[in-house]
């Protein structure tokens, strides 16, 4: 995210949200010229993130620690791996035991959307559709593209669930512009989308991304794009993100590898809410993830995410991620060697660290998991940042802050006797994207 060119669209898009009136736009969320389209699609998505937002947030950690916890019960109790047998089953988190030993997974595609936790449960993406099979890897028409494109798919009205004939890499011409109600699936095929622009999920609700892997993106050139069947928008250039959400609601985000981006991997701003990234890897980055791009921006207190069984490996820097004003519950995930800090924010965003194995590296100044910005003690002393359950190795440390929780979400499990940031290694094992085959659990 390129805060520079970011200011004025902040300033349009505050009287946007929360104030039922139509402000005179000439530049908003990257479109060059704002359309009565746009202005429409701006203030639906502000109904449907309200929608999506819940007032109780510690409904939705409690909910998510459950179920961990009742997986842990099963088979897992250690963190030795067991040896596994060709096509047995190892799902091990809440998300991926909902469908991946089942060995038609195949055939039953959208069940998949009936596993989504945390704050984005409630997307189903195109569960409702067609299946629609992406046989072209081309993106040669940003205005008119083929049918057989992943473009052509993603812009439909209908919902879609995406799915890919064979093993491919796309690289887009410009960003792709994705519509409602729409999976992208990449099981059973490798499907790469790189060295070109990313994915834009703006104004729009109900997505899932699933099993691709996304990695080299780069600024591309803007002008008309297809944005829906019914839609050209210009566009300015892209920032080169690999996800880049914006006034989005009901996102989920499962299974995917990113790596090496000009810009962000996960960019969720501008109210972008009910998201929940969960077994992603993320390698070879600077800025991994930014949830809210200005502290200038109270309407970002909407904003609820959960970041969950993710592998943060080798070559992540920071953002992971960077937060504002909003709620963001960080569960079981696992941090190895970060190179600035692990986890960060400022303008006094929630932040709900459980479960996480923190690895530092062996720098000594490189220790601690946390970074405040813009706040001297005196005022970040009282935003909520509490650490429970986590694992610290190799001198790693959480600088807590702000009310301890309500009511511990871990208490209620005590019963189960287990130390849950040893269990991040199991609970990530498969993070990213599976190679999944046909015929065999996942
Ligand atoms: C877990 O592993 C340790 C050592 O690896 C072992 O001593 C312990 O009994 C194991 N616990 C369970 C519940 O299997
Ligand atoms: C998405 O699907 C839901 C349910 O079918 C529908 O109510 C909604 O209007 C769709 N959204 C868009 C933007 O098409």
């Amino acid at each position: 995210m390129a805060l520079n060119n970011k200011n004025v669209i902040i300033l349009l898009f505050v009287s946007v949200l929360f104030v039922p009136r139509i402000p005179s736009l000439h530049a908003v969320a990257n479109y060059a010229k704002v359309d009565e389209v746009v202005q429409k699609r701006a203030q639906d998505a502000l109904a449907a993130a309200q929608k999506a937002y819940n007032p109780n947030p510690e409904e939705v950690t409690d909910d998510f620690n459950k179920q961990v916890a009742e997986i842990l019960k099963g088979d897992h109790q250690n963190t030795t791996r067991r040896q596994m047998k060709e096509g047995e089953c190892l799902a091990t988190n809440p998300i991926d035991s909902c469908w991946r030993c089942d060995p038609k997974w195949a055939t039953n595609r959208k069940r998949l959307a009936d596993c989504a936790r945390g704050f984005g449960h409630g997307t189903t993406g195109g569960q409702a559709g067609e299946i629609y099979i992406v046989t072209d890897p081309s993106d040669n028409s940003p205005t008119d593209p083929k049918p057989g494109t992943l473009r052509h798919a993603v812009i439909q009205e209908a919902p879609l669930w995406i799915i890919f004939k064979n093993s491919m890499v796309i690289t887009l011409q410009h960003e792709l512009m994705i519509a409602s109600n729409k999976t992208i699936d990449g099981r059973g095929v490798e499907v790469r989308i790189a060295y070109g622009a990313g994915l834009t999920i703006q104004f729009v609700q109900n997505v899932i991304i699933h099993g691709i892997r996304i990695h080299d993106i780069k600024p591309a050139s803007g002008g008309m794009i297809r944005d829906s069947l019914a839609h050209l928008g210009l566009r300015t250039v892209s920032d080169g993100d690999a996800i880049s959400l914006f006034g989005a609601s009901n996102v989920w985000i499962d299974h995917v590898s990113m790596a090496k981006c000009s810009d962000g991997l996960v960019d969720a701003i501008m109210g972008t809410t009910a998201l929940t990234i969960s077994n992603c890897k993320f390698n070879r980055h600077n800025d991994v993830m930014l949830l809210g791009a200005s502290d200038g921006f109270g309407e970002d207190s909407i904003m609820q995410v959960t970041v969950a069984f993710n592998r943060f490996g080798r070559g992540c820097v920071q953002r992971m991620p960077r937060c504002r004003y909003g709620f963001v519950h960080i569960v079981n995930n696992d941090y190895s060697q970060w190179e600035k800090y692990a986890i960060g924010g400022s303008a006094h965003p929630t932040i709900i660290s459980q479960g996480n194995r923190f690895k530092a590296s062996d720098d000594l100044a490189l220790k601690q998991v946390t970074h405040r910005d813009y706040a001297a003690e005196s005022e970040w002393k009282n935003w909520q940042w509490r650490s429970e359950g986590d694992l610290f190795l190799n001198g790693a440390f959480f600088q807590e802050s702000g009310a301890p929780l309500k009511q511990s979400p871990l208490t209620n499990l005590n019963t189960i006797q287990y130390k849950p940031g040893t269990f991040v290694g199991s609970l990530t094992r498969d993070a990213g994207a599976l190679s999944c085959k046909v015929n065999q659990p996942c």
